[in-house]
């Protein structure tokens, strides 16, 4: 097929799903519409600090379109597996008894899959509910934007402490408690109080995040560019958390 009829026919493709999360750029000057700004998606993926992944493993749990996923394998991972519970069949973890508020189908990480030409593995899973040692442990493990979202925090690290062989990087929204700070907080949201979504349940303070990590069986726990320069009470904090 002539180049500019197989642009034409990649972008409609990009365009038929419903909404994308990520900018991601397939290449071909071919970038998805991401709800997240191109901008917005590369300071998102240098405040992770990725470790180098040449060779590594890597699972990225609440994948989403696969950003990281996609990014991983571009670094020269061995084996990337993407999760998430993308594929709805019954009621998606953080949305019991908000049906009525479900986004359509998030079927992006299969077009850019498609288009990139990926490795990536996915598994459609509740990360909440499977079992660890069906996973498999993993040199890196990307934990971003997920952890606010679910109802057992302290749980979920746990399951995030036993598959990851090396590291895990920990993004998350986070609350900064200003004088009381160095006492572990986590604030807790009953419905939308976070950014209007319903399906955000907690933010640890920093020194929360660490000592959850650490109670969750991590070894050791480096909190990135901690404590910020101008503490606002809400703001999004990364965690490297050593097996
Ligand atoms: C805010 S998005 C973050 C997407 C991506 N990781 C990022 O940082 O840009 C949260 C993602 O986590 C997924 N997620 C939430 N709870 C989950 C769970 N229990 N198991 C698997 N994925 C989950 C959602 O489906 C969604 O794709």
């Amino acid at each position: 097929m002539a180049a500019p009829l197989r642009a034409s026919r990649q972008r409609r493709t990009i365009d038929e799903v419903p909404f994308w999360y990520h900018s991601i750029d397939l290449g071909g000057g071919l970038v998805t519409p991401g709800f997240k700004s191109p901008e917005s998606m590369q300071a998102h993926l240098s405040a992770l600090q990725l470790p180098d992944l040449a060779d590594k493993t890597v699972l990225d749990v609440g994948a989403w379109d696969g950003f990281y996923a996609f990014e991983a394998e571009r670094r020269g991972a061995r084996r990337v597996v993407a999760l998430d519970a993308y594929e709805w069949a019954g009621t998606p973890p953080g949305w019991e008894g908000r049906r009525e508020q479900l986004p359509p189908k998030w079927l992006g990480f299969e077009v850019a899959h498609d288009l990139l030409g990926s490795s990536v593995e996915c598994v459609v899973a509740d990360f909440t509910t499977t079992d660890p040692a069906d996973l498999g442990r993993f040199d890196v493990v990307i934990f971003s934007g997920v952890l606010y979202h679910l109802q057992d925090p302290l749980g979920a690290l746990r399951r995030l402490a036993r598959v990851a062989r090396e590291v895990a990087l920990v993004e998350t929204a986070a609350i900064h408690a200003g004088v009381l700070e160095d006492r572990a907080l986590c604030e807790f949201y009953e419905g939308g109080e976070l950014n209007g979504d319903p399906t955000n349940w907690w933010a640890p303070n920093g020194t929360a995040l660490a000592a959850m990590c650490r109670a969750a069986g991590f070894g050791r726990v480096e909190l990135l560019d901690y404590p910020p320069a101008a503490p606002t009470p809400q703001y999004r904090l990364v965690a490297h958390a050593f097996a």
